[in-house]
């Protein structure tokens, strides 16, 4: 039943059926954690992700703290972002780190050629990157320009940031206002170098990662780990060829895949709208998204060859939906509206980091603000929380627990024509703070689904937030930015099992006692 007034889905006892779907979570063995990392976010100088959606300067009309949007870093720091992945993407491989720092007026005005051709003013740079990092409590990752750049404006890059000497780059910093050295968790060596990064085959890439790493000197307590440019989607020979090449004398703590849902699967055609698709679509683009659990397994088989004490992770540091484009607004800043399609998308892709949880141990979502799957749209003054940000948010107890196996008989399905997929995706996990967290999803846009839950020493209750919407593609509006919006939601047990409906294209996070 639910409660229209409280916005509350209550739900009471009814005897487990045979044919119910049946999960059970085996509380006995935990692990391995899952790394608070996976729910990383992506913000690249490409379109309005940065320029609008974060910063908007000082002298802003728009309120801001020290230029940053303060209804954006509230709802970021409500969100609890683990990570952020800057400058790229593309844009990473033609970034010149002096171009952003030192007085603002004073900085170079360069062309983004990758996306937009706009003229990039550089206000953003690295001493504001961190900033905002702070800010919203993030621990950040620096995507370095291995395309354009030099081994030496590599190193200088990290030398500036990390030292704490009286070198000369490291009293530029404190000169441009920063007097501690910044903690730098990541470091990548270049974008896509399959692609935009480079078009390099993965031997020439290898010989360049192992020739810029071989300087990328910073203080020992201080040592980003190293992530190489990885594959996309199915390729996994980069993954191979690293992992078999890069020896000893270089570090290689991850390597970064790519891998981007298209409704359509294909770069070649129409790729689908955003809003106003039928059944097939939603069918088609959740199938393409699950399809990502074939390709982190084929790479992770790889690395337990070779790396069988998962010292080197797969990371997963863009992925997330990609649709047309919004009609009217320029081609190259990749602005796209975000409905409940794309919440059940980013809760699949969870579930699915979840169960590989030992090797993807970190991941960001492409992109963070006004740009492909985003969680913030902004509109000069306005803004709005996408439902693929209430999906990252119901997730939050998820960070850093510890994944449980779950088991599940009676797994129905959701069919389109021949084609067929599970209707449930499920993941289960005692959080930091002890508690049993259980996430389920229904990609069944038309009918709910009646789950009993059972294990350990059972179940009194169920407490919890849900995510959906009458439509598939309901989404918000600057207009009505709380169309979709988690609701609560709560259940009682019987004889240690809880029994309860999932309702249809739903996401249900539930904190069981
Ligand atoms: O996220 C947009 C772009 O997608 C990134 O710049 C690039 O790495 C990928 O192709």
């Amino acid at each position: 039943m639910k409660t229209s007034g409280l916005a509350l889905w209550l739900y009471c006892v009814s005897a487990p059926l045979l044919a119910d779907t049946r999960i059970t979570i085996d509380t006995a063995h935990p692990g391995p954690v899952i790394n608070r990392h996976i729910y990383g976010q992506f913000m690249e100088h490409l379109g309005r992700g940065i320029y609008e959606g974060i910063w908007v300067g000082k002298d802003s009309t728009i309120p801001n703290i020290d230029g940053f949007r303060t209804d954006v870093v509230n709802a970021l720091k409500d969100l609890h972002v683990p990570v952020l992945r800057w400058p790229g993407g593309c844009f990473a491989d033609e970034y010149h780190w002096m171009d952003g720092i030192g007085p603002p007026a004073q900085r170079k005005k360069t062309v983004n050629t990758t996306w937009g051709g706009v003229i990039d003013d550089n206000a953003f740079g690295t001493h504001e990157f961190m900033a905002f990092a702070e800010l919203i409590g993030a621990d950040v990752y620096i995507n370095g320009n291995l395309g354009t750049g030099t081994p030496a404006e590599m190193a200088q890059w990290l030398e500036y940031m990390t030292s704490d000497s009286q070198s000369t780059l490291a009293n530029l910093r404190r000169q441009n206002g920063r007097d501690q050295p910044w903690k730098i968790q990541y470091f990548a060596l270049g974008n896509e170098s399959w692609g935009c990064g480079g078009s390099m085959t993965p031997a020439y890439y290898t010989d360049l990662y192992k020739h810029f790493g071989s300087f990328l000197k910073t203080p020992a307590d201080n040592k980003p780990e190293l992530i190489a440019s990885g594959g996309h989607t199915n390729l996994t020979e980069w993954t191979d060829y690293l992992i078999q090449h890069v020896g000893k004398d270089v570090r290689l703590n991850g390597i970064g895949h790519h891998y981007y849902t298209l409704p359509s699967g294909s770069w070649d055609t129409n790729k689908g709208p955003a809003l106003g698709f039928d059944e097939t679509a939603w069918f088609n683009t959740l199938k393409q998204t699950r399809r990502i659990e074939g390709f982190i397994q084929s790479n992770v088989a790889i690395l337990d060859k070779y790396d069988p004490a998962k010292k080197t992770g797969f990371y997963v540091d863009e992925w997330g939906t990609w649709y047309d484009t919004e009609q009217g607004d320029n081609p190259g800043f990749l602005y796209q509206q975000n409905s409940l399609r794309d919440a059940i998308v980013a809760a699949l892709n969870f579930n699915i980091f979840h169960q590989y949880a030992d090797r993807v141990r970190m991941a960001n979502i492409a992109q963070m603000v006004n740009v492909l799957q985003a969680m913030i749209l902004t509109d000069k003054q306005k803004m709005l929380l996408t439902p693929t940000y209430h999906a990252f948010s119901l997730y939050v107890p998820f960070q850093d627990a510890m994944r449980l196996p779950v088991t599940t008989d009676n797994m129905p399905t959701y069919d389109n024509g021949k084609d067929t997929m599970p209707k449930l995706s499920v993941t289960a996990a005692r959080g930091k703070n002890g508690k049993l967290y259980l996430a389920l999803v229904n990609v069944d846009p038309r009918r709910g689904e009646t789950v009993v839950i059972a294990g350990g020493s059972g179940f009194k209750r169920a407490n919890g937030r849900l995510l959906t919407a009458d439509a598939m593609d309901a989404h918000n509006t600057f207009e009505h930015p709380d169309a979709v919006a988690p609701e609560g939601f709560q259940a009682l047990g019987s004889g240690g099992k809880i029994t309860l409906d999932v309702p249809a294209k739903a996401v249900l996070v539930l904190e069981l006692e």
